[in-house]
Formats: structure tokens, sequence, C-alpha cells
């Protein structure tokens, strides 16, 4: 089986050079049908052109409020046929409503392990409250910040001499690694979500 990915970025986009690696290695089932970014300098955008996949810039500081950005994201997307919507370092908040167009089919990937540090600075966050594991959530979109049911996690140990930037580094690398192993589980039909219930192999979670 395989299945269709629209991936939405603002920055960097190593993870969607990890889902782009996947998908080269056959680690992933999948086809990228296209790279949206809300930013025109996002070096995501190289990364997708190098891999040969249509990159479109939506920029959020060209509309007058959210609702009008929202509906030209919308717009955009609704013109790439896509299984699923991943949102990867993608950094605006979505409206209910464009939320509500891609219900069951839109993840995202949050550096913490939710529910602790929904929004932003959680490598800070977590230091500070002196926690000894921090690490990525991988979840399905819904209405509330980095607030829908968790599909995934992965662990990693906070050190001694840990930084929120050495923490960053070990938080990505385990990034890397799941989501593409999500996603192949969802291009597999292993994975899915039905009546707002994540079913893993035929099981609810
Ligand atoms: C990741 O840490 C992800 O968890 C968060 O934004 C960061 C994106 O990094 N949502 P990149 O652009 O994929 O390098």
């Amino acid at each position: 089986m395989t299945c269709t990915l629209l991936v939405l970025i603002s920055g960097n986009g190593s993870n969607l050079q990890a889902i782009i690696d996947a998908i080269a290695t056959r680690q992933l089932d999948a086809t990228i049908t296209a790279v949206i970014s809300n930013k025109a300098d996002a070096y995501g955008l190289q990364r997708a052109q190098a891999a040969g996949i249509d990159t479109v810039v939506v920029e959020h500081k060209a509309y007058a409020n959210r609702t009008e950005f929202d509906t030209a994201l919308l717009k955009t997307m609704q013109s790439f046929a896509a299984d699923y919507v991943v949102l990867a370092g993608f950094m605006r908040i979505l409206g209910t409503e464009l939320v509500a167009a891609y219900n069951g089919r839109m993840l995202n990937i949050h550096p913490s392990l939710l529910p602790k540090y929904p929004g932003l600075n959680t490598h800070q966050r977590a230091l500070d409250a002196g926690d000894a594991e921090h690490g990525c959530s991988i979840h399905f979109v819904s209405a509330d910040l980095d607030g829908g049911p968790v599909i995934a996690q992965a662990r990693v140990p906070i050190a001694a001499g840990d930084t929120a930037e050495s923490l960053a580094a070990k938080v990505h690398t385990e990034e890397h690694r799941l989501y593409p192993a999500v996603l192949q589980q969802l291009a597999q039909g292993r994975l899915r979500y039905h009546d707002g219930q994540i079913q893993h192999d035929g099981q609810d979670h």
C-alpha cells in the first residue's frame, strides 16, 4: 500500500528531509505531492526542490488576518490531492475550519512529551522543570494547540550538562526516526483514526 502526503513547513525542514530520505530508501511507501511553506526563505523549500517536489509559498504576512490566511492556505492545500497532511515544523496556528477539513488526516510533530509543554521553548521548559526525560510526540491535529490525540512518542534522557541546544539535537534525532515510521504505519493501513479513537493494528489505543 502507498499513500500521498502534503507537507507543511516554516523553516529548516530536517523532518521533511527525513521523510524524503525514507521514501528514497523505500522505508516509507509514500509520495509527497507538494511542500507548502508560510515563509519564502524556509530552507526546507530548497530540500523539496532538490528532491523534485513541487513547492508553494503562502506567506501569512501577505494576509490581513488569520482567517484570510487560513482561507488562502486551505485553497492551496486542496489543490493537491493528499491522503494525509504532515505538519513538519509548521509554526502557524491553524483555524478550526481548516483543521476540520482534515479531521483525522492531519498530523503534527511536537518537541515534548505531550501533554507536557504545548507551545514554544519546550527544551528549556523541560530543563527548568528539572525533568529526567524529554522527547517528542506525533499527534493528530485538533482545534486545541498541540492537543490532539497522541499517536506515538520517543523519549530521551536529560543529562546533567544538557542545554536547550543539546537537548534539541537529541530530540531531533528521535523525530527523524519516528515521523517516517508513523507515516509508514499510516501508509500500510496499520494505523487509523476512527470516531476520535486511534487504532493500531485493529486495537484501540
Ligand atoms: C521540530 O523540532 C518539530 O518538533 C517542531 O519544529 C521543529 C522543526 O524542525 N514542530 P525542522 O524544520 O523539521 O528541522
